[in-house]
């Protein structure tokens, strides 16, 4: 195979850009940068969770349509963020207002079941091939529960995770999501790392932390705890530095291996699922897991959360031995948002209509890096992608390290400072595709890339 000759990235001259573009996005914002200041003296930090707060500072929304966003300051940008991922069905859908907009004319909550259980219930069974489903608030509480069955099922309390994966903020999982490289210790053993403070180390002793697409490192955990494992949770395609896609065989692989121990395997598919393909990681690698966890676009931007497993581990639940709980769970808003985005917006259709978007942004954007002989590359699948700033394949975590976040944090500023909002750029987040995407949209991106392209050579 032909080697590409790449440009390396010139740091001193990035630093200069990322001032000029500084420079120019400040008074784009300055109703943000006001409100901000309001907010603040009875908010904490002035923002709703610590992640809507990333340099150079807070972007406060006024509201959405479509494919597009509006700041408080009247800006427009194609919207590629989508609420970290969550809004594939697009802003303000008139199926899941009309949806809504029913649904609460009927009355917001009862904490008792509704009628749309059964349809949704169907639906996930049918998309991720798993039986039974239960339903709860946000990604979170998803993940939260998975780990629960497993241990509940096993009577074994440690929990295998991938290292720079984030699974929510619980404090059985949120360990080692963006570890500090100086502290996370021998690939073969990594540390298991805080990623907030207040997580007791009791929490930590239950972790045991792999490299993401290495069935060896997995096989080595397992050996070493055996018999105290209760299972393994991974996200099938990792989705927080960059997209890094399983290599073949690997996710079989983790299924066998954790049966092999007597644990269970759970799948993370809070952002791949409904996003990457109908039946998200399920359909696109073909492995079934023993659990599937679901949140963002399975609820057409309500608070939302599903939890997917086989009838061997919901047993202790349906048996009423286990208590599944949560006031909010099953809401009838979300509910019915949920129904109206899984029946009605996000058809098969639908993901024909993201690899059309996608097979452009990846031609256009492949076409600018070989332009520009950028030591970068494309990835991703339906409706997620990303560029990774490394000449060589990400494969996981510690290869991510390499790239320095000041490229990826110039990139942001381009697109910012040209009408796409981006998610924020330090955890090398993903693009996402609505429903409402357009190849011209594709092409704005594409065309902003080339201008960062073109900056950073010439
Ligand atoms: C893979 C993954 N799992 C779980 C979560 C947590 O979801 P939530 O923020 O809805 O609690 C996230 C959030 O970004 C995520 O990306």
């Amino acid at each position: 195979m032909a080697v590409r000759e790449t440009v390396a990235f010139d740091l001193e001259k990035i630093d200069r850009l990322i001032e000029e573009e500084e420079a120019e996005l400040e008074p784009k914002h300055r109703a943000s940068l006001e409100y901000r200041k309001t907010a603040e003296r009875h908010v904490a930090g002035g923002v709703a969770s610590s992640w809507q707060d990333s340099p150079p500072h807070a972007i406060y929304v006024d509201r959405g349509q479509g494919n597009r966003l509006y700041d408080i300051d009247g800006n427009e940008y194609i919207d590629f963020h989508l609420g970290y991922g969550a809004m594939v069905v697009g802003h303000a859908h008139p199926k899941i207002v009309e949806a809504i907009e029913q649904a609460a004319r009927r009355g917001t909550h009862f904490a008792q079941p509704t009628r749309d259980l059964d349809v949704i219930g169907e639906n996930l069974a049918d998309r991720f091939r798993l039986p039974l489903w239960r339903f709860c608030n946000s990604g979170t509480e998803a993940t939260l529960e998975a780990v629960r069955l497993m241990r509940a099922n096993t009577g074994r309390d440690m929990i295998v995770k991938i290292e720079g994966t984030y699974h929510g903020h619980h404090d059985s999982l949120m360990f080692s999501v963006a570890p500090d490289p100086e502290k996370i210790g021998p690939r073969e053993h990594p540390v298991t790392l805080p990623q907030a403070m207040g997580l007791p180390q009791a929490f930590a002793d239950l972790v045991r932390v792999v490299p993401f697409n290495d069935l060896g490192e997995a096989r080595r955990a397992f050996e070493e705890r055996e018999g105290e494992i209760a299972g393994m949770i991974v996200e099938p395609a990792m989705m927080n530095c960059g997209v890094i896609m399983p290599e073949p065989g690997y996710l079989q692989g983790l299924k066998d291996l954790c049966h092999e121990h007597g644990a269970y395997l759970a799948f993370d598919e809070v952002k791949t699922g409904a996003t990457i393909a109908y039946g998200g990681a399920v359909e696109v690698f073909g492995v079934v897991p023993d659990i599937i966890c679901l949140a963002k676009a399975i609820g057409g931007g309500t608070p939302c959360g599903a939890i997917g497993a086989t009838e061997e581990l919901f047993g202790p639940v349906v048996r009423g031995e286990y208590d599944m709980a949560g006031t909010f769970n099953g809401n009838p808003l979300t509910m019915a948002a949920s129904r109206a985005a899984l029946t009605e917006v996000l058809t098969k259709d639908a993901y024909e209509g993201f690899g059309v978007i996608d097979a452009k942004m990846k031609e256009g954007l492949r076409a600018v890096i070989e332009t520009h002989d950028l030591p970068a590359y494309v990835t991703g699948v339906g409706a997620k992608g990303s560029v990774i700033y490394s000449e060589t394949p990400v494969r996981e975590y510690r290869d991510a390290l390499g790239v320095d976040e000041r490229i990826t944090y110039l990139a942001w500023l381009f697109q910012q400072n040209r009408g796409v909002f981006k998610s924020p750029w330090s955890k090398q987040e993903t693009w996402t595709l609505s429903v409402w995407h357009t190849e011209a949209d594709a092409q704005r991106y594409i065309d902003n890339f080339a201008e960062f392209a073109a900056a950073v050579t010439s």
